[in-house]
C-alpha cells in the first residue's frame, strides 16, 4: 500500500550486519523493497553506535555495509529508495563533548539522532542535551520518543522539550488500540515533530509508515501529516544537499 504523503524515512536499520536491524545483504533489499512499495521514496539508514569502538571504526563499517548494499542494489530491477547514511547515538553523559560527534550526523545535516538513557531524565540529562544544542550547534532528534515517557517527570521533561530539539516517534504506536490514542495527541500538541518506522525487517519490525498515515488520514489529520512529511523531507534534503 502505497502512501500518498512523500515521507522520507529518517530512522531505520537497513544496514547489512550492522546491529540488530537487517543480517544480510539480501534481506535489507528485500525490505527497501517493501519500503517503495510502500511510497517511502528516500530514507536514513541509521544502525546503532555504542562508544564500544571509535567513531571512525564505526565509520569504516558502516561504509563498508553500505558499499556492500550498494552493489546488490545495482544489480536490482526493481526500484528502491534513495538512502542517505547516519547513525542511531546513544546517549552517554558528557557526549556533548565528544570531538567527533558531527561525524555521526545524518549525512552532511546537524541533525544527530538520539536514543536517550532508559531511566528517569534529570539535570545532567537536560545539560548534555542542551549541550549538543547550544555548544556544538548539533541539533538532536529524540529517538522512539514514547519509550521513556512513562517514566519521565512531567517538569524535567517540559524543560527538555523546551530546548532546541526535534522530538521523533516510531509510526508502531500509532498501529496500536492501546498506544493510538496516546501518539495521536503528542503529534496533535507538538510534543512529536517526527514519524518514522525504525524499521529493522520485514517481519517483527517492518515498514510501516504507510499503515500509519492511513489511519492518521482516517482521523482527519491531513494537516498534521503535511507537517510531518514536509520536515521530513527538508531533513533529507540537507542530509544529502539536494535541491
Ligand atoms: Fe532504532
Amino acid at each position: 500500500m502505497e502512501n500518498s504523503y512523500s515521507f522520507c524515512d529518517l530512522h531505520s536499520h537497513i544496514l547489512p550486519g550492522m546491529d540488530d536491524g537487517c543480517q544480510t545483504v539480501d534481506e535489507s533489499v528485500q525490505v527497501l523493497r517493501s519500503c517503495y512499495e510502500q511510497g517511502i521514496r528516500k530514507i536514513c539508514a541509521t544502525p546503532h553506535y555504542y562508544p564500544v569502538e571509535s567513531v571512525d571504526e564505526f565509520l569504516a563499517r558502516r561504509d563498508a555495509s553500505a558499499q556492500e548494499l550498494h552493489k546488490a542494489l545495482e544489480k536490482e530491477t526493481m526500484p528502491v529508495p534513495k538512502i542517505c547514511l547516519g547513525a542511531e547515538v546513544a546517549y552517554r553523559p558528557g557526549i556533548c563533548y565528544q570531538e567527533d560527534l558531527d561525524k555521526l550526523c545524518i549525512g552532511s545535516s546537524q541533525y544527530l539522532l538520539l536514543e536517550m538513557p532508559f531511566h528517569q531524565w534529570g539535570e545532567e540529562v537536560i545539560r548534555t542535551v542542551r549541550g549538543i544544542s547550544n555548544v556544538r550547534g548539533i541539533t538532536p532528534i529524540l529517538a522512539h520518543i514514547e519509550r521513556y515517557l512513562p517514566m519521565q517527570e512531567k517538569e524535567v521533561l517540559e524543560r527538555l522539550l523546551d530546548q532546541e530539539i526535534l522530538v521523533q516517534m516510531n509510526a508502531a504506536r500509532l498501529l496500536h488500540f492501546a498506544t493510538r490514542g496516546q501518539a495521536r495527541r503528542l503529534l496533535i500538541n507538538g510534543t512529536v515533530q517526527l514519524l518514522s518506522s525504525d524499521c529493522h525487517n520485514n517481519t517483527s519490525r517492518p515498514q510501516n509508515i504507510s499503515q500509519a498515515v492511513a489511519y492518521l488520514q482516517k482521523k482527519g489529520m491531513d494537516a498534521v501529516l503535511e507537517e510531518l512529511s514536509r520536515r521530513s523531507r527538508r531533513i533529507f534534503r540537507e542530509a544529502t544537499g539536494e535541491k
